[in-house]
């Protein structure tokens, strides 16, 4: 049980990959605390997980991620997944929804970051980029700008912030609400279309994904690596 006792904060971790994450980091022995902009939703989680501790927080709000980690007496290792799936196409789409992925993800990365990084000494921080960064498509060309330059930060803040390792996921399809939300009715048709093109002939899981990032918080010799956990979504 590597996690035993270690502190992990994960940004995000009320829904979906970080809830997922949170189970698994729990089940190790971690101690875990999950952040949100829903009370509502925290306060499901906590009631399920129990010993799990929350914070409200919106990653575009730099006092929000102070605060959570003015509550932390040390954190050993942090998840940030927190970002919605807002974009459009660039010559349609209002402003305001094109720089959402930006403020989000990657100002979302460097408040989180800055907030973080005193209560660390070692550990690691795993940041969230996407299979858009390498295979996009219409509509998303902010997000994929996003998770690329995620990417780039990532191997960069290996250098900067060492010992600390720094390593980032790619999701490809996921099955969580926020995949569920983004497709609404389409949702079964997009599975499908997914399945029959897919290498693994299906989708990925929370739970999955949440293993992955397991896989780099307890990899002491990983960083400014970029995981891919898209059943070779970026090969087809
Ligand atoms: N699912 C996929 O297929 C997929 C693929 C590639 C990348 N990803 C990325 O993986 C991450 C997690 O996705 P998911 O599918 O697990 O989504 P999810 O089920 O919607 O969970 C997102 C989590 O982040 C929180 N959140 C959303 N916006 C936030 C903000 N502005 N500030 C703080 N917290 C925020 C949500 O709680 P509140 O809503 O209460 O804030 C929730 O806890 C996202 O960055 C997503 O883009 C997902």
């Amino acid at each position: 049980m590597q996690l035993k006792d270690q502190q992990v904060v994960i940004i995000g971790g009320s829904s979906g990959i970080g809830l997922a994450t949170a189970q698994l980091a729990q089940a190790e022995g971690a101690r875990v605390t999950i952040t949100g902009r829903s009370e509502e939703k925290l306060r499901r989680v906590a009631n399920t997980l129990g010993t799990v501790k929350t914070a409200i927080a919106d990653v575009t709000n730099e006092k929000d991620l102070q605060q959570v980690f003015e509550a932390c007496d040390r954190v050993d290792h942090l998840v940030l997944l927190g970002a919605s799936l807002a974009s459009g196409k660039i010559c349609d789409a209002a402003l305001e929804d094109l720089s959402r992925p930006i403020t989000e993800r990657l100002w979302g990365a460097i408040h989180t970051i800055r907030a973080a990084a005193p209560k660390m000494s070692n550990g690691s921080i795993t940041l969230t980029s996407g299979l858009f960064s390498a295979r996009p498509i219409a509509g998303m060309a902010v997000v994929a700008a996003a998770v690329g330059g995620i990417e780039a930060m990532t191997r960069a803040l290996a250098l900067e912030l060492a010992p600390i390792r720094i390593n980032a996921i790619a999701p490809g399809y996921i099955d969580t609400p926020l995949l569920r939300a983004a497709f609404e009715d389409q949702y079964e048709g997009v599975v499908k279309a997914q399945s029959a093109v897919l290498p693994t002939q299906r989708i990925g899981t929370a739970e999955e994904t949440a293993k992955a990032i397991l896989f780099l918080m307890t990899s002491g010799f990983i960083t400014g690596e970029i995981l891919h956990i898209d059943g070779g979504g970026r090969l087809i």
